[in-house]
C-alpha cells in the first residue's frame, strides 16, 4: 500500500489526475472504475482541463461507476448518472457506449446487478478503480458489516451516509434509503485501486482503514489485502495516521529509487 500525503485538496486532485492520465497513456483502452461525491470533483475538473489543453484522450476508455441510488431515474439531478455526465462525461471524448453506471430505476435490481457483474468481467475487469471514502469507512456504498466478498447488490444506507449526502438534496427525507453498489469482492478484483481522501472529517476513517484491523466494520480496510493500492490523503485527512512520518519518508526514498516515476 502506498500512502501519499499531500498538502491540500487541490494537490490531491492534480496528483490523482496525473496518475490516471499516465495509466491511460500506457493503455488507451483502460477500464476505469469511477466514483461520485465531492472528493473526485477536482480530479474530474483536471481531466477536463487535460483533455481540452493537452489532448488527453478518453476515446477508448471504458468506465464503470461504483454505485447509484435506488429509485432515482438517470435524469434526476441528484442521480449519479446526472452527476457523471454533468461533471465529467459531457466535457470529454469518452464514447457513450463505453460508459456503465448502475441503474437505480430498473424493475428488477437483482437481474441488473448480475448483468453489471457480467459486463465488468466481459470488459476484462477494472484496470484502475477510483475510490472515495465515507465517514463510516465505506467504499462504494459498502456500509459497515458488508461481506468482504460481496458482489454488486442493493445496500441499505447508514444514517451517517444519509446525513452526509443530505447536503445534495433539498431535505434529508429526500435522500434515497437504498443504493446499488459494486461489492467489496467486485472492487478487490480491480487490478489497482486509488483512494482519495480530503478533510478532517475523513481523518478517523483513513486512520482505521490504513492502520486498523481488516474488518467489515470499516470496509475500506479491505484494501490492506489488495496488492496494488495507492491512497492520496491531504494533510487534514492524514492527521491521525500514526505512521505518517514514515509514509512521507518512504515516498521520498522511493523517488530516489525512481520506482515511482510514473506518478
Ligand atoms: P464524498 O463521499 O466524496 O462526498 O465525501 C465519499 C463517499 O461517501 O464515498
Amino acid at each position: 500500500m502506498r500512502v501519499i500525503i499531500v498538502k491540500d485538496y487541490q494537490e490531491m486532485s492534480k496528483r490523482a489526475a496525473k496518475i490516471v492520465a499516465n495509466r491511460m497513456k500506457r493503455k488507451p483502452d483502460l477500464v476505469l472504475g469511477l466514483a461520485t461525491g465531492s472528493t473526485p470533483l477536482g480530479m474530474y475538473s483536471e481531466f477536463i482541463r487535460m483533455h481540452k489543453e493537452e489532448g488527453l484522450d478518453f476515446s477508448q476508455v471504458r468506465s464503470f461507476n461504483l454505485d447509484e441510488y435506488c429509485g432515482l431515474s438517470s435524469d434526476h439531478p441528484q442521480s449519479y448518472h446526472y452527476f457523471m455526465y454533468d461533471k465529467l462525461f459531457n466535457h470529454i471524448n469518452i464514447r457513450p457506449e463505453n460508459i456503465y453506471i448502475p441503474r437505480g430505476d430498473v424493475e428488477n435490481a437483482h437481474i441488473f446487478c448480475e448483468w453489471y457483474e457480467k459486463k465488468i468481467k466481459k470488459e476484462g475487469g477494472m484496470d484502475l478503480q477510483i475510490l472515495g471514502i465515507g465517514r463510516d469507512g465505506h467504499i462504494g456504498f459498502n456500509e459497515p458489516g458488508s461481506s468482504l466478498g460481496s458482489r454488486t447488490r442493493i445496500k441499505t444506507l447508514t444514517k451517517e451516509t444519509i446525513e452526509d449526502n443530505a447536503r445534495f438534496f433539498k431535505k434529508k427525507e429526500e435522500v434515497p434509503r437504498y443504493a446499488i453498489t459494486m461489492g467489496l469482492g467486485t472492487i478487490s478484483e480491480a487490478k489497482e485501486c486509488l483512494l482519495l481522501a480530503s478533510g478532517t472529517n475523513k481523518a478517523e476513517a483513513i486512520q482505521k482503514s490504513i492502520e486498523g484491523p481488516v474488518s467489515a466494520e470499516i470496509t475500506a480496510s479491505l484494501l490492506q489485502l489488495h496488492p496494488r493500492v495507492m491512497i492520496i490523503a491531504d494533510e487534514e485527512a492524514a492527521q491521525n495516521l500514526r505512521q505518517k512520518d514514515y509514509y512521507q519518508y518512504a515516498e521520498k526514498m522511493a523517488e530516489k529509487l525512481e520506482v515511482n516515476q510514473e506518478s
